[in-house]
């Protein structure tokens, strides 16, 4: 690896190729050439980038449409989020959807190869803190691995579609598990972790044989509750040192590694990014209040790829508080620190700091802010520990803390150009209100989170004037371009809205799409805008490229959902258009993109007569709502892609006990909640929403006549 060896401006071809991650890396490629794209990140080390490419500055007014792929499947009446970035192999485009449906297209014309249902439980959609997503496949010697939303590792024939073995990843069905995230392959393992820190779970890795999909090793986050049974290996019991005597095992307590994966073949190690601490507050999770750092919570953790054994660890955020999980994305690069070489992994976690560790030691080599951060001063270089603020503490009183518990940054792919050494960082940009939820029990099936988190602006004047002494006080997205070496900011594109789509960089322009539907190009090397393409639909997923016969394409899904499915934010392409799941792939020269159909508002129904019951109903169905319900059916009925039910027909008022206590709709992703609901509360629940919508639609009405009144 010597004359490889990477300075900050000179990755070589040699190099790249060395790692047999990009085809075409050189000036020119032939007419006949293709270019896979092999890996999420195009690349085993993460990049999300392609050098060669007729896609350029100049050609770039002549992207449009090669083809769309819309056939995706649709479970009942909810469109889904769509996070995957496709890959490309074989002249094949495969990708996954909602519940981990996969799908194989042909990379030339769209046409239709095979469609895999792994069927999941629609009832685990309910586990899932952020809708029924699935970021994506791994493939691998012509077999394509998808986890699904109720965490089945399956593994798929890439030629027919066929499933060669499917296995069952949760540990027990009692906790609150599901999967969303993209499995990867370890020479001849395959790993996938799963999600629930937020509804009380234990997190952990696997990992399963390519060939079989027998289990290989575990890798526990967190440790387990000691009255279940002794620790699994010395790294929980290493791990369960850094937690309170008392903490409260039987919770769980999270950690679920749903992301962020990389595997550096050549020191086979795999790299796993942890999540956050369940319930949120770290004195919520002992029984005296009791402060940890709680390992391996929020951590960077190094694993032998044969043993699933800890080589290193870095933990981003000790005890975590904030729901600062750190798994997000790696990308793994060389780069000259004081002079010499240093292998590398990048990561932008939720805390709003970025890192780059020394990949085979662990060293933390910079870690600077991304956005803004008050949770912490800065990060001391000598312990490795960031230094914590009194803002960061809302145990007592409530706070404004940057980033906000959605992060500075979470699962949108970042990219590295090693033509400009620079990282394409796509952040968040916001604060929020974190207030401490001590007396809340802890509900089983429920997002225990522990914590209230409201956006700005405030009706607290005290909130509101912390949120105004902050620096600035957008809310809101944008793209920003990061030197790794020094940490400090190079570019950043104009504001953007909140939560927008990972990155891609094409030679010297650099992709992203937004959650208003649009797809951007910015000059990677001054960030001046490029390309305002209108799509209509949502990005938040990371395009991709891949070369088939002399032509370049440009590949992304679109669909709005997600973490913010419950509500379409004014302005966002789903507000303004009719959302659905679409594979959109362009290239030069191609057709105009065709944007949906205006969004229609669906017609009123008759509420019919309210429902007799007590004040103390009302207010305990309101409760119930707040803490089971308003996550995807927004309260009051603001649309979102959720069926509004402030609007309810006499069929679901009629069938509601069936459909919340029964799982009449379990299919489609409304799983029963006779777990934790009684008759008497689900009556509850049904009599304050069909009241509530009865007063709000007269309040309506008279708001509109006053409107009239007034305007006339
Ligand atoms: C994890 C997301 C999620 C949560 C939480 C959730 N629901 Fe649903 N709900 C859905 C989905 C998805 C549908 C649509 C199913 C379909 O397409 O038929 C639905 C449908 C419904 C319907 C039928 C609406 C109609 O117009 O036909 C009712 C009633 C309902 N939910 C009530 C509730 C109540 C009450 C709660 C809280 C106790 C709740 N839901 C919590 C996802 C959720």
């Amino acid at each position: 690896m010597k004359e490889q060896s990477v300075g900050r401006s000179k990755i070589t071809c040699a190099f790249l190729a060395l790692l047999a991650v990009l085809a075409g890396c050189g000036p020119e490629a032939s007419r006949d050439e293709v270019t896979d794209w092999a890996y999420p990140g195009g690349n085993q080390l993460g990049y999300h980038y392609q050098d060669a490419s007729l896609i350029d500055a100049a050609s770039l007014d002549r992207l449009g449409l090669a083809f769309e792929f819309r056939d995706f499947v649709v479970r009942g009446r909810t469109h889904r989020g769509m996070e995957a970035t496709p890959l490309m192999v074989g002249r094949t485009l495969y990708f996954s959807g909602p519940w981990g449906v996969t799908y194989a297209v042909d990379a030339a014309t769209g046409e239709h190869r095979w469609t895999y249902d792994p069927e999941p439980d629609g009832a685990y959609a309910r586990n899932a803190c952020c809708d029924a997503v699935n970021r994506g496949v791994a493939i691998q010697d012509g077999r394509v691995f998808v986890a699904s939303t109720d965490g089945h590792l399956a593994a798929i024939d890439a030629a027919s579609g066929e499933e060669l073995w499917k296995t069952d990843t949760i540990v027990d069905r009692q906790w609150n598990y599901s999967s969303s995230g993209a499995p990867i392959v370890a020479g001849d393992v395959v790993l996938i972790g799963n999600s629930g820190a937020d509804m009380g779970s234990r997190g952990y890795l696997t990992a399963y044989s390519v060939a079989t999909g027998e289990l290989a090793w575990r890798f526990w986050v967190v440790p387990g509750d000691p009255a279940a049974g002794p620790d699994e290996n010395p790294d929980v019991t290493a791990a369960r040192a850094t937690w309170p005597a008392d903490t409260r095992w039987n919770l769980g307590l999270g950690g679920n590694p749903w992301d962020g994966l990389a595997y550096d073949p050549e020191l086979d190690l795999v790299y796993v990014g942890t999540g956050n601490g369940g319930p949120h507050p770290v004195w919520m999770r002992s029984e005296s209040g009791a402060e940890g750092a709680g390992l391996y919570l929020s951590s960077i953790v190094a694993l032998d790829a044969d043993t699933g054994q800890v080589d290193w660890h870095y933990q981003t955020t000790p005890g975590d508080s904030w729901d600062y999980a750190a798994t997000s994305p790696f990308i793994m690069t060389e780069l000259e620190f004081d002079g010499s070489p240093r292998k590398v992994i990048m990561q932008a976690p939720k805390n709003g700091f970025f890192y780059v560790l020394d990949r085979e030691t662990g060293e933390l080599l910079q870690a600077q802010p991304f956005t803004h951060v008050n949770w912490a001063s800065h990060v001391d270089m000598e312990t490795g520990r960031p230094v914590l603020t009194e803002a960061s503490n809302f145990r007592l009183e409530p706070k404004v803390i940057w980033p906000s518990m959605a992060g500075g940054h979470s699962w949108t792919p970042m990219a590295f150009s090693p033509r400009t050494d620079l990282v394409y960082l796509p952040v968040f940009e916001a604060g929020a209100s974190f207030t401490t939820n001590s007396e809340a029990p802890f509900v089983p099936g429920n997002a225990n989170h522990g914590t209230q988190n409201v956006f700005p602006p405030f009706d607290d004047p005290e909130l509101q004037r912390q949120f105004e002494a902050g620096p600035s006080q957008a809310f809101g997205g944008r793209l920003k371009a990061i030197d790794p070496v020094t940490g400090t900011m190079r570019w950043q594109s104009g504001p953007l809205p909140f939560l927008n789509g990972g990155v891609l960089v094409i030679g010297d322009l650099v992709f992203q799409g937004t959650v208003d539907g649009y797809l951007y190009a910015y000059d990677a090397a001054t960030g001046a805008e490029r390309l305002k393409l209108e799509i209509g639909t949502s990005i938040t997923a990371a395009p991709m490229t891949y070369r088939l016969d002399g032509i370049d394409y440009v590949a992304v899904l679109a669909g709005y959902g997600g973490p913010q499915g419950s509500f379409f934010p004014p302005g966002s392409a789903p507000d303004r258009y009719e959302n659905f799941e679409r594979l959109i792939v362009l290239r030069l020269d191609g057709s105009p993109v065709p944007v949906p159909g205006p969004r229609q508002e669906a017609a009123l129904n008759d509420l019919g007569d309210p429902v007799p019951a007590t004040l103390a109903q009302m207010r305990r169905g309101q409760e119930i709502y707040q803490l089971n319900c308003n996550r995807c059916h927004s309260m009051g009925g603001a649309s979102g892609i959720y069926p509004n039910l402030w609007n309810m027909p006499q069929g679901t008022r009629d069938g509601f006990a069936q459909i919340v206590g029964n799982g009449l709709l379990a299919y489609a992703g409304m799983g029963s909640y006779s777990d934790n609901l009684s008759p008497q509360e689900i009556a509850a629940v049904r009599a304050f929403i069909i009241n509530d919508s009865i007063i709000k639609r007269r309040q309506g009405a008279a708001a509109g006549a006053q409107y009239r009144e007034a305007t006339h």
